[in-house]
């Protein structure tokens, strides 16, 4: 079902405002993303929000510290029953093979998924840090290290999404940010896709915004997105 492979990025800080975006979009079939903004302001009580209404919960807090503190966050995360989270990738295999080990015992495992370089990152960003590989290789190469160590897919943008896909192959989650519809405002995103292009590409989840969330009728927007795809 296309409405499942749409996470309304619940970018909002109040208890009151979340309640009501989620009231409207709730029948949906939706899934949601909550993240750093709205967790650090009401915390768990955004899970419960989303949960109590039967939404799926994607926790966007890119979790990134050694192995043993990123293990126990994650199974915190896991223990609020969110159904995906993500950690980024540059913490190393060893982050994440303590991730993956901590929640063995878990009775829940949300989908791990990996952040690569975040979007606002250039190639100069990087030769600053000190990596001399271009962005696109080091987006490649932080994804295949993703899939050997063991992650449920990664973070990427549209204009990443076709050859990664090509390059991992099929059982690897793709989810993408930075999605427009034909209809909407293009906001502070420099580079976009169409909801269409990005699964086109081999995008396996969208994570849509303000052209849902700053919509009069929220319902109405995703009902849109999901007859353009
Ligand atoms: O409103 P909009 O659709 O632009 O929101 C996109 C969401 O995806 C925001 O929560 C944003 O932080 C997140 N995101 C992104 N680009 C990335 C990673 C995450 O836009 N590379």
């Amino acid at each position: 079902m296309t409405e499942r492979r749409i996470i309304v990025a619940l970018d909002v800080s109040r208890a009151t405002e979340l309640r009501q975006l989620v009231r409207q979009i709730k029948d949906s079939n939706c899934r949601v993303k909550i993240g750093k903004e709205l967790f650090t302001s009401i915390g768990p009580l955004a899970i419960e929000i989303c949960h109590d209404a039967g939404l799926d919960v994607f926790l966007d807090l890119k979790f990134h510290d050694i192995p043993n503190t990123c293990a126990k966050a994650v199974r915190a995360a896991a223990r609020w029953g969110v159904w995906m989270t993500n950690l980024h990738c540059s913490g190393g295999v060893d982050m994440v093979a303590a991730v993956r080990e901590m929640l063995e015992g878990e009775a829940h495992r949300p989908l791990l998924i990996g952040v690569t370089v975040l979007t606002s990152m250039s190639s100069a960003g990087l030769r600053q840090l000190g990596i001399a590989r271009d962005l696109e290789s080091h987006v490649a190469y932080l994804a295949r290290l993703a899939h050997v160590a063991g992650l449920d897919g990664v973070v990427c943008s549209g204009e990443e999404t076709r050859r990664l896909r090509q390059s991992i192959g099929k059982d690897f989650c793709l989810v993408t940010p930075g999605i427009r519809p034909t209809w909407a405002n293009n906001n502070d995103q420099a580079r976009v896709v169409t909801p269409a292009r990005a699964i086109a590409d081999g995008s396996d989840y969208l994570v849509i915004g303000r052209p849902i969330t700053d919509s009069e009728y929220p319902q109405n927007a995703i009902a849109r997105i999901v007859s353009e795809i």
